[in-house]
Formats: C-alpha cells, sequence, structure tokens
C-alpha cells in the first residue's frame, strides 16, 4: 500500500508534496517522511517519523525554499512503524534516497545474493532497492542502475527516486503498484493516485508497468525496462477527483452515508435513457453468452457481490458464485464452461483481485470490473468496466461505493431480466427511503448509546438479510473495534449461541417476509439467554417494538436500506468512543499488497 509524492519544479516542493501525502492517507497512514532539496545550496534533508502526516509539518524545516522533493505515506507491511522503518530510505552510502509503494518478494535473496556484506538500518524490504541502485551505479549510469535493478525485483513496486549526486532530477519507475505523472507549466508531480494533483495539474500521465521515468525541468522522459522510449496517453483529470472536502460534516464517513441517495440519482442519470437502461452492449452480451458468473472480490465490495449474486440469480436466473479474491488467486475451484469474472472493486487496485485478473486473462476466460475508479488498474485490464458513480470515498470505511455497487449490479442483473419492475422508480423509491432513515439518524444514536454497551455485538438475519449483516458487522468491527459477526440466524444455535450472555447485543436484520419468523424465532432463543436484541425491520414484516422500520421497498433492494441504519450505528458507536472514524486503526483505504 503506502502513497508516494514526488515534484520537480518551480513551485514549493514541500508544499506540494505534504498537501498531497494528506489526500493520500487513505492509502496508509503510520508514518511519514519527506526527502527534500535546498533550492540555493543544494544540499538534502530527509525529515521522517512514526504518525501521520500532519506530524512532518511539526518535524520539517520550513526556513529554505525547496524545489524538488519525494514524500512517502506508510502502511507498514516489513517492519513495525518506526522513525527508522519509515520513508526515504537511503543507499549504503547515502547517495539514493527512495520512497517505495509494494511489496519485493525477493527482497531476502536480493540481500545474501547481491548486497552480501552491506549494512541496512532498516527491517523493510525497500531499503534494499536503495542498496541495489547504488552498487550498480558504480558500474553503469544511474538510468542503467535503475533499470537493472527494476529486473532484479520480485513484486510489486512504484518508486520516487533521487540521485544527490544528479540534484536536477528524480527518477520513478513501477511495476503493479499505481504511479502517475501529473504535469502543468509549472513542475512534475509524481503520484500513486490523482487525489494528490489537485490544485496542482489538471492532466496526468498514467503508467505502464515496468516504466522507468526520468523528470528534469524540461519535463518527462519514459523508457522500457530496456531503455527504449515508449509513449504514454496524456488524460485530463476528472472533475469529480475535487469535490473532497468535508464540508459541513464533522467526517467524511457521515458525509458520504448523507451523500448515497444523491450517488443513486447520478448512476440513474449515467445508465437511464427514460426508463430504459443504456449500458454498452458488449457488456450484456458478454453476461448473456456466459453460463455463470463468478464474482471475485474482497471485504465490502465481496459484501456487495453477495447481494449481486441474489439479483443474477432472482432477477436474471444466472447462477453466480461469490469469491474471496485472496483465496481464488490461489486455490481455484473447478469453472464451469463459460465463465464470466466480475471484479468488485471501489479502488480498483486491490491487489489480491488483480492476482486473479491475471491469472484468469492467461487461461483465456472474459473480465469485467465494477468500480469507482475508471482509470484504475483492474478498470484498464479487464475486457469491459462499469463505473459506480459514487465520487471520491475518502472514509476507510466504505459506505457509499457498496449501495452504488449494489444498484449497477441490479442493473446489469435488470438487463437480462424479464424486466418485471420499472427499476427507475424502484431506484428512486430507495433514494427516497434512505433521506427518510437520514433524517432520523440522532434517534439511532441514542440506540446506539443504549444498546452497543459490551465488546461484542451479532448482527443476525437470514437469506438476503444475512448477506446485510455482514456488511452491518464489518462496519461496525472495523471502525468502532467492537468484536462483531454477522450470522446466518440460524446457524448461531449450531455453536456460537454459547457466546451469548446477559446484555449482549443482538441485532437482527429482518426485511424478507418468507424467512422473517424464522429469524424472530432466532430472536427469542437468543433473548432468552440474556441478549439485548435490537431489530432493524422493514414495514410490511414489522412487529410492534421494532426499533428501527424501514419502509418498504422491492424486496431484492432491501439491504439497500437496511444497511443505511447499520452504517449510522458503525458510525455512532465510534464516535461515543472517540475514535479516529475515517482512518481506523491497522487499515488503508486501498490494499495494494496480497
Ligand atoms: C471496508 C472496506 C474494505 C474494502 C476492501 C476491498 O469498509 O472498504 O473491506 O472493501 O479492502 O477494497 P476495494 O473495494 O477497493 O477492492
Amino acid at each position: 500500500m503506502c502513497g508516494i509524492v514526488g515534484y520537480l519544479g518551480v513551485e514549493d516542493a514541500r508544499e506540494i508534496i505534504i498537501s498531497g501525502l494528506k489526500r493520500l492517507e487513505y492509502r496508509g497512514y503510520d508514518s511519514a517522511g519527506i526527502a527534500l532539496r535546498k533550492c540555493d545550496s543544494g544540499t538534502f534533508h530527509i525529515y521522517k517519523d512514526k504518525g501521520r502526516v500532519a506530524r512532518l509539518e511539526e518535524i520539517a524545516d520550513f526556513s529554505f525554499k525547496t524545489c524538488l522533493g519525494i514524500g512517502h505515506t506508510r502502511w507498514a507491511t516489513h517492519g513495525v512503524p518506526n522513525k527508522v522503518n519509515s520513508h526515504p530510505h537511503q543507499s549504503e552510502k547515502s547517495r539514493f534516497f527512495i520512497v517505495h509503494n509494494g511489496v519485493i518478494d525477493n527482497y531476502k535473496e536480493l540481500k545474501s545474493e547481491i548486497l552480501n556484506g552491506n549494512k541496512f538500518v532498516s527491517d523493510t524490504d525497500s531499503e534494499v532497492i536503495a542498496h541495489i541502485i547504488e552498487k550498480y551505479s558504480d558500474e553503469m549510469s544511474v538510468n542503467e542502475a535503475i533499470r537493472k535493478t527494476m529486473s532484479l525485483l520480485e513484486g510489486s513496486y512504484a518508486l520516487a527516486i533521487i540521485d544527490t549526486y544528479n540534484r536536477d532530477k528524480i527518477y520513478a519507475c513501477k511495476n503493479k503498484s499505481p504511479l502517475l505523472l501529473g504535469l502543468s507549466d509549472k513542475g512534475t508531480i509524481i503520484s500513486s493516485d490523482v487525489m494528490a494533483l489537485v490544485g496542482y495539474s489538471t492532466k496526468y500521465v498514467p503508467l505502464k508497468d515496468k516504466t522507468f521515468v526520468e523528470i528534469t525541468k524540461k519535463g518527462y522522459k519514459t523508457l522500457d525496462i530496456i531503455g527504449k522510449e515508449v509513449e504514454h496517453e496524456v488524460k485530463v483529470i476528472d472533475v469529480d477527483y475535487f469535490n473532497i472536502e468535508k464540508g459541513e460534516y464533522s467526517h467524511f464517513m457521515l458525509k458520504e452515508i448523507s451523500e448515497q441517495p444523491s450517488v443513486i440519482r447520478t448512476i440513474i442519470s449515467k445508465y437511464f435513457d427514460k426508463e430504459e437502461v443504456t449500458l454498452n452492449g458488449d457488456i450484456s452480451k458478454a453476461i448473456k453468452e456466459s453460463d455463470r458468473l463468478y464474482i471475485i472480490a474482497a471485504g465490502t465490495s465481496m459484501n456487495a457481490g453477495f447481494i449481486g449474486k441474489e439479483l443474477f440469480e432472482k432477477m436474471a436466473f444466472i447462477p453466480t458464485e461469490v469469491h474471496i479474491a485472496s483465496e481464488f488467486a490461489y486455490n481455484m475451484p473447478l469453472l464451469s464452461k463459460k465463465p464470466l469474472f466480475i471484479f468488485i472493486s471501489q479502488s480498483g487496485e486491490t491487489a489480491d483481485l488483480r492476482a486473479v485478473l491475471v491469472n484468469i486473462k492467461a487461461a483465456g476466460y472474459r473480465s469485467l470490473t465494477i468500480t469507482n475508479v475508471k482509470t484504475s488498474t483492474l478498470a484498464r485490464e479487464a475486457d469491459h468496466y462499469v463505473e459506480i458513480h459514487a465520487g471520491p470515498e475518502i472514509a476507510v470505511a466504505s459506505t457509499k461505493a457498496y449501495t452504488a455497487q449494489i444498484v449497477v449490479l441490479a442493473i446489469l442483473a435488470y438487463g437480462q431480466s424479464d424486466k418485471h419492475i420499472n427499476l427507475r422508480k424502484e431506484l428512486s423509491k430507495v433514494a427516497i427511503s434512505i433521506e427518510n432513515i437520514i433524517d432520523k439518524r440522532e434517534y439511532i444514536e441514542a440506540l446506539v448509546q443504549e444498546y452497543l454497551t459490551k465488546r461484542n455485538c451479532f448482527y443476525i438475519g437470514r437469506g438476503i438479510d444475512y448477506y446485510a449483516c455482514l456488511e452491518s458487522s464489518l462496519k461496525l468491527k472495523e471502525i468502532s473495534y467492537i468484536q462483531t459477526e454477522g450470522f446466518a440466524a440460524g446457524e448461531l444455535k449450531h455453536g456460537t449461541i454459547a457466546l451469548i450472555e446477559e446484555d449482549t447485543p443482538v441485532i437482527a436484520i429482518i426485511s424478507q417476509r418468507s424467512i422473517g419468523k424464522n429469524t424472530r424465532s432466532n430472536l427469542n432463543e437468543v433473548q432468552s439467554r440474556g441478549a439485548k436484541t435490537l431489530v432493524i425491520s422493514t414495514n410490511s414484516v414489522h412487529e410492534h417494538g421494532d426499533q428501527i422500520v424501514l419502509d418498504d421497498v422491492y424486496e431484492l433492494f432491501s439491504p439497500l436500506l437496511t444497511i443505511i441504519p447499520a452504517q449510522f450505528i458503525a458510525y455512532y458507536a465510534a464516535l461515543q468512543r472517540g475514535y479516529d472514524i475515517d482512518k481506523p486503526r491497522n487499515l488503508a483505504k486501498s490494499v495494494t499488497v496480497e
């Protein structure tokens, strides 16, 4: 994971890098660092420490003008988060400074085979890269030394490199981890994501894998690994990217929960012409021609995938399987004859999904990515992509991307169905009903105070409600650190009910007529063992005493509603405990390591 920003130009490098890193903190935020060149003397200075990017503002010397630098915000993989393991790392004789995003799988072999005798100061895999570049730069040009190093690295990397002997240049290269160049007439920015370019450039160049870049004041040159010049397309940044302020909201998560009705309306405006769905015909064809859909995803996106399975199977009668990407990549099940792979990923960068995409492409299977970032790796590399149009999601806990993914899955499933509902009307109804829940959020806040008093909690439901429970529990645990499980209500009695004790909170989701009664029996079972129960139900199946009763919508769309109180429950539980809601511990928004 980690975020990288580098800059060379006439503006203040320190300001551009620090503000860019703040925007990239969603990629990791356990430590940060920056290397800067003083404009007048040309000397280099490194500032780094454990903690957020804001820490750099406390420790960096602001008394000199800077025109070149590289910076990093870290999500630790190798070595605990501390000052020594923070980037930038230096080569043995301190000639090179590097910042790295990715994982070098063969760093131990490289240490013993190529760098035997070198002294390392950190526990990271990254430091090795700086040492190898320095070793080869004794025998060849820097440009060649970096490309030779690239040829030895196994794994993923996006790198920004300073050579203190070449003070007017920055080098960069990448493989698998994202990296792009932001262009303006005042300089060039290197960044892991366009977010860091906000306010500085409107054009960018996404770099291809195994690309090496040399940046000077005059511009940039991109080469492949053998030194041949390669062309890269220049793109214009989508204005949506600039909509990334909290505004009146205290947290991005609260803002993003509240944006869900407008996200649904945006998706409707993008994919409907009056009452008709207007999706790319090739995508419908690919779905129609397949005999089974394989949804590949992780975390919240996988939970959206489970709802997608219900939609494809119940609306369009297409058999659908949902798989954990990290499992599927190394333990592929027997496939049907004509599978279509659907990758669901908010970021479009999740390494576990990419590992599957690479394998299934090599095997000749077709693929579709559903993502919020149309410029992402998974969007670029799949045969087709559909954008979910949720707008930038900044809070680490995903909310609006989840509902947007489900809406897009509904549109895809509907395209293959007998069109027995008016989809546009049903989705519009959902948007209004979500607004009704948002209006009642203070009531939910009070319920949280009353019910979520313990270290653990259960969400129970059946069928599609069970899938909604999986996402509800993930939300609660990831930001409030309450140990929460989403359980198939009927399964609880087969062992896990042993954990229920006096006042254990159990939240039931009941939106389906056919199975509501069964879930209520399971609620009685836990109540008789002391559980403190809270019910989220829909109007037509509600019973007296249910604490949160939602509007009725088309049955298969109920997860779009039941998740909203669950998102608020998570939000308020974290708020009441005083936690950092937008940046929960140990997590990062874009998981670019396997
Ligand atoms: C939880 C959350 C994660 C992501 C998961 C996959 O709130 O956001 O579980 O859903 O890391 O990320 P994407 O969707 O970017 O592939």
